[in-house]
């Protein structure tokens, strides 16, 4: 199932982000406060485990998350996410998938791939910005379920119907969370309007 975000803050973060003259530094800030908010919202259905609490005046029975987490980026897109959201949940571990697509196919070329140890029962959260051919974010899952993930959430921040269709029929299963949903993909695999290329702007590469 796909959710798209729909809250005044996150869409007056999103225009700054796709504005082409938002520098290398506020780029990369915003991406990270946009992935501290949604994370809010992506952790929703964590389980978790009563705990009894001694307050200065009573016992309050409390819950506290009670699932294994493991966030992974691909690179080198997702890294931007990264430090937003595990400044929300630090005690996530991290795993890091390599991709980057072939420039005249768009097909995703696999360059590194290490995970921590992944159960049935772990809460997997794969982070890439751009759903553009949904190549990427397809492999990156397939690459998760051959660890035996069985949990997994995909988190970007701009999708079309072309990346969005993609995903949902490849895996059913894995729920699609994205900020913006734009028009579609151009001819050369970029998202129209998009924000243009996550990883340069990111990184100050092009
Ligand atoms: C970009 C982006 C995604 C991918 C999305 O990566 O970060 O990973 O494209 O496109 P897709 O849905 O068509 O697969 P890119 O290949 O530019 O690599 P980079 O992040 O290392 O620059
Ligand atoms: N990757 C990007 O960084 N931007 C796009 O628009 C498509 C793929």
């Amino acid at each position: 199932m796909t959710h798209i975000f729909n809250h005044p803050l996150l869409k007056s973060k999103m225009a700054l982000i796709r504005d082409k003259n938002t520098n290398t530094k506020d780029f990369r800030e915003l991406v990270n406060e946009v992935a501290k908010l949604i994370t809010y919202e992506i952790t929703r259905e964590l389980s978790t485990k009563k705990i009894s609490v001694e307050t200065p005046v009573g016992v309050a029975e409390c819950e506290v998350v009670d699932s294994e987490i493991v966030i992974v980026p691909i690179l080198r897109a997702g890294l931007g996410m990264l430090d937003g959201i595990l400044s929300i949940i630090p005690n996530a571990k991290v795993g890091f998938i390599g991709l980057y697509r072939n420039e005249k196919t768009l097909e995703p070329v696999e360059y590194y791939f290490k995970v921590p140890v992944i159960d049935e029962k772990t809460t997997v959260f794969l982070l890439d910005p751009m759903l553009a051919t949904g190549g990427s974010a397809k492999k990156g899952i397939e690459l998760l379920k051959s660890k035996g993930a069985k949990n997994i959430k995909y988190i970007g921040l701009v999708g079309c119907p072309e990346g969005i269709r993609v995903l949902e029929e490849s895996h059913p299963d894995v729920d699609i969370f994205l900020v913006e949903e734009d028009e579609k993909l151009n001819n050369v695999g970029y998202i129209v309007p998009g924000l243009g290329d996550c990883g340069d702007r990111l990184f100050g590469t092009k």
